[in-house]
This record gives structure tokens, C-alpha cells and sequence, in this order.
């Protein structure tokens, strides 16, 4: 039976002979991690998890869509939308569904309060477009999506700051008009649109703007990272590859 006196002891050979580290750290793995969720476990640091702040916007957020469970995904982009509101630039998310992250963002950095700022928010509402999906998109198919409009134009109707946009990405881009941008959160489950968004919203995005794409390393999103990286190589930045299966890229 593993149990924490065997981890101790395996803890004195750790670095003593070839293995042992990686060894010692599956066993903490397995009898001890910090975090097992949405495809990652750790045993690393997780203070954020306990953070009031985090927790408020995380459960209200749950109000619009019970049951997630990404706790650290969340984590990432509320620090990119709080990174952001210290920058000049509007919000941006290309595929919201229930608002899930959006929310979580705007709660965590008291949105409301921040009256110069917009948050824009694109979607069909009702799902992927069929033929944007190609074959290489192999995780297009895995969810159902059913029509959200409602529920997220209704949970803002109170905040004029907050734009629900309706339509397809990449027609609906150009129905608003948005100067700069500090935050883009990219997730929808497809490279043609996805692409189509970095392309029309990096001219537009400030110095220091962060762009979170939340399928990047996520298996069957094969082809949304290849076209992310393609797109970054072109304008010399780079993808930072998270372990939550995200991709952070921050315009220099
Ligand atoms: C994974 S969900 C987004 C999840 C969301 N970010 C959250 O916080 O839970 C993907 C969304 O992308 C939207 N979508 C996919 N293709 C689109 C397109 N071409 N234009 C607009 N929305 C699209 C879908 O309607 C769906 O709501």
C-alpha cells in the first residue's frame, strides 16, 4: 500500500540514483496531487484555488453553466483579463456558448466597474458552422451545442459595456467597431474561424495584449494549433503552451 512514510523514504534517494526523481514524483502523483482536473494533475503549488477572489468569480460563473470543472483554465485567463485591464484595449471572446470563461473573467476583475472598457462577445449561439469544419478538425464533432443566446444576452442585459454579438465569425467581426484590444480569448473548436479572428484582430490588439486560445494543446485540436502556430511564426511570436492545454501569446 503507498502511503506517505513510503514517499519519505523514497524522498532520501531522490537525485541519489538515476529515476528516483521522476519516480518519487509519479508516487506523489498518485497518492497526493494538489490538482486532477480537466486533463492535468500536479502536485505543485495550487494557493490560487483558495484565492477568495478566484472562487467568487468561479461560482458565479457556475450559474451560467453548472457543473465545469476547469478550475485552472479558469485561473489562466481571469490572470489575462486582469494582466489586460491594466492596459488600454477592449475585451474580446470568439466563442462564448454559456460564458462560462467570459463570466469568470469579468467577475474576477470587477468588470462592471471598469466603465471604459467594452467586452465583446462572438458567437453563433447555436453551435459550429458545418462548413467551416474540416476533416482535420477531429474534436469539432464532440459537443452538442444548444442555443444560448438567451441565457447570455439576458445574464449582461444590465451592462451596456458588455456586446453580445450574434453571427459567425469571421462575417460578424466587422459588424462592430473596436479599435484596440487587450484581451482575446479564442475557443471555437475550429482553425478556419479561429484563424480568421487572429488575423482580423491582431492589427488591433495593443502592445503587451494577451490572446488566450483555449483548445491549443488539447488532443483532436491538432489542427487549430498547427494554424496558431503558423499564424505566430508569420507575425515572430511565439505560443507559450501551457499544461492546462492552452496557448498563451502576448503581442511584443
Ligand atoms: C467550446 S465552446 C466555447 C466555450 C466558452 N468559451 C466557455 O467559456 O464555455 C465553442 C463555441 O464556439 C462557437 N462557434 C464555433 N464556430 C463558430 C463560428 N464560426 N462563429 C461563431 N461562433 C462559433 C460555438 O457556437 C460554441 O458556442
Amino acid at each position: 500500500m503507498l502511503n506517505y512514510s513510503i514517499l519519505q523514504r523514497l524522498r532520501i534517494g531522490v537525485g541519489k540514483l538515476p529515476g528516483t526523481r521522476s519516480l518519487y514524483n509519479f508516487l506523489r502523483l498518485l497518492i497526493a496531487p494538489t490538482y486532477r482536473e480537466d486533463g492535468l494533475a500536479t502536485v505543485h503549488n495550487c494557493d490560487f484555488l483558495k484565492d477568495k477572489r478566484f472562487l467568487k468569480a468561479y461560482h458565479t460563473a457556475l450559474h451560467l453553466h453548472p457543473g465545469m470543472d476547469i478550475r485552472w483554465r479558469v485561473h489562466v485567463t481571469q490572470w489575462a483579463g486582469w494582466h489586460a485591464s491594466r492596459l488600454d484595449g477592449d475585451f474580446v471572446e470568439c466563442g462564448v456558448n454559456r460564458a462560462f470563461l467570459s463570466s469568470s473573467v469579468m467577475n474576477f476583475i470587477d468588470f462592471d466597474e471598469i466603465a471604459d472598457r467594452k467586452f465583446y462577445l462572438f458567437d453563433t449561439y447555436c453551435g459550429l458552422v458545418e462548413n467551416q469544419i474540416s476533416p482535420a478538425d477531429k474534436a469539432a464533432y464532440r459537443n452538442y451545442y444548444e442555443d444560448t443566446y438567451q441565457l447570455v444576452s439576458s445574464s449582461f442585459n444590465n451592462n451596456s459595456n458588455i456586446i453580445v454579438i450574434r453571427g459567425v465569425v469571421p462575417d460578424s467581426l466587422a459588424t462592430v467597431y473596436i479599435e484596440k484590444v487587450a484581451y482575446l480569448s479564442i475557443d471555437m473548436n475550429c482553425a478556419l474561424p479561429e484563424l480568421a479572428a487572429l488575423e482580423f484582430f491582431w492589427p488591433k490588439i495593443v502592445i503587451g495584449g494577451v490572446i488566450i486560445l483555449d483548445d491549443y494543446g488539447f488532443s483532436g485540436h491538432e489542427e487549430q494549433k498547427r494554424v496558431a502556430d503558423c499564424f505566430s511564426e508569420k507575425q515572430g511570436v511565439k505560443v507559450l503552451s501551457l499544461p492546462t492545454g492552452q496557448g498563451l501569446l502576448i503581442k511584443s
